[in-house]
């Protein structure tokens, strides 16, 4: 069914991660944007509790970010990054490299979450390479990790559906056992207690293939899109120190974490452990402009630059800096810092745990779980039907204009870092009266 402002014909756009034929019998259609809020093609209001798929931290269409694109596009539409540049990259490169409080000291750009894991991925396989210890290729990550959907992404990620269709994937890679475990965690409001020595098992890895094998492990600080599952406490600080004992690369995927989701600019701020590589995407460019950006440290690079003259990382996307998607960054950045928002989002959290907390005895709730301005509420699986009962929320929820994000039975919520008590208020007051009445 179509409405008047709709397409006449949905029929030829074959929409990614969607069951087409249900939505192409029933769509959901987004017409416009502002602020905490979409509108749909009849001019519904939607309150976004999902940012968009976390990308919009700022709010949807901010002037800022608006103008900088509007701007950047009339000046410089396009201009490759291959033996050649712009200012704008070197810019943002250098304003993003502060942003890591200068942690990070190189910026490597990519266009997706996709794209940034498997830069990664080569970038570690290829600096061991470089060192002299080319026997290091094999990767590390997590059952039940997401890290995109790139052949290295799906291979180093642990969900059956992403994998199962795709043959036999990157030889080479093994995976940490996953942290959820509802026994021990459930309803935990930020790190669960039980769980850091799970980080262990990677030294049975390394015992089983040695470490001179093993270039890199990668794991996303916090899991989004398999359900949200919060690091136990002590687990990202054992893994650190297991890979620093072994000579392996520790990259973290901060491609929703970063930007701000959990009030600081990145997880591994909050967590307080650094990685040697850093994914990013998704909020970089407040979701305006597709944009990724990898981090690397000064040693890594240094790697590199010790080879022999000539190109040292046969890498990069046409797109890898475009100068629409930097302006987009760089106006990201100032927001971030000129209006306070990281100090909105922590004055939040409190209010949004308790908020979402509150679902607890809700009907079908197992569990809920709770860190920075992310939530995850795990409903119990209808018998048979994996999935069915929070994809029955979700619709509802639209219905009742609201968005959130379901993965299998596990609901998941990332508003925008501008958002306001009522905003929670809404969100949460709505999403209580779907659970009530949901089979
Ligand atoms: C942790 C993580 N890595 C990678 C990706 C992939 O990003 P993209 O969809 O931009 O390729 C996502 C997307 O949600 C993600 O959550």
């Amino acid at each position: 069914m179509t409405t008047p402002n709709s397409p006449a014909d949905l029929s030829a756009f074959w929409m990614p991660f969607t069951a087409n034929r249900d939505f192409k019998a029933s769509p959901r259609l987004l017409a416009s944007a502002s602020g905490m809020h979409y509108q749909d093609v009849n001019g519904r209001q939607i309150l976004d509790g999902t940012a968009g798929l976390w990308c919009v931290a700022l709010g949807h269409a901010q002037p800022k970010v608006v103008k900088a694109v509007q701007d950047m596009v009339a000046k410089l539409d396009f201009a490759p990054t291959f033996q050649m540049g712009h200012p704008a990259a070197f810019e943002l490169a250098e304003r993003l490299k502060k942003y890591t409080s200068d942690k990070f000291s190189k910026v490597f750009y990519t266009n997706s979450g996709s794209e940034s894991v498997d830069t990664a991925l080569k970038m570690a396989i290829a600096y061991h390479r470089a060192r002299g210890d080319g026997t290091r290729t094999r990767l590390i990550g997590r059952e039940r990790g997401y890290h995109g959907v790139g052949f290295g992404g799906i291979s180093v990620g642990g969900l059956s559906n992403n994998r199962k269709f795709f043959g036999s994937l990157l030889t080479g890679v093994d995976h940490l056992p996953h942290t959820h475990n509802l026994e021990q965690n459930a309803y935990s409001k930020g790190q669960p207690e039980w769980g850091g020595h799970l980080a262990d098992d990677l030294e049975r890895i390394v015992a089983l293939h040695d470490a001179s094998n093993i270039a890199a492990v990668i794991v996303e600080p916090i899991s989004g899109s398999a359900g949200v599952f919060i690091p136990p406490k002590g687990y990202l600080k054992r893994l650190r120190e297991i890979c620093t004992k072994h000579g392996i690369l520790l990259i973290f995927d901060e491609v929703i974490t970063g930007f701000g989701r959990l009030g600081t600019p990145f997880a591994f701020d909050y967590f307080d452990v650094e990685p040697d590589i850093v994914t990013t995407a998704k909020a970089l460019t407040n979701g305006t402009v597709p944009m990724g950006a990898v981090f690397a440290k000064q040693h890594i690079y240094d790697t590199f630059m010790d080879g022999p003259a000539g190109i040292e990382f046969f890498h990069g996307y046409t797109y890898s800096g475009h100068p629409i998607a930097c302006a987009a960054g760089l106006a990201t950045l100032d927001v971030f810092e000129n209006e306070g928002v990281l100090d909105h989002a922590k004055s939040m959290t409190g209010y949004w745990e308790d908020a979402v907390h509150s679902l607890k005895g809700l009907p079908h709730v197992i569990d809920i779980r709770t860190i920075g301005l992310i939530a995850g509420i795990e409903l119990a699986p209808r018998a048979g039907q994996p999935g069915a009962r929070a994809f029955e929320a979700f619709k509802r929820a639209f219905e009742d204009g609201i968005l959130i994000r379901v993965t299998g039975d596990i609901i998941a919520m990332s508003p925008p870092l501008v958002l306001e008590k009522t905003h929670i208020d809404e969100l949460v007051g709505k999403l209580a009266t779907i659970l009530k009445t949901l089979n």
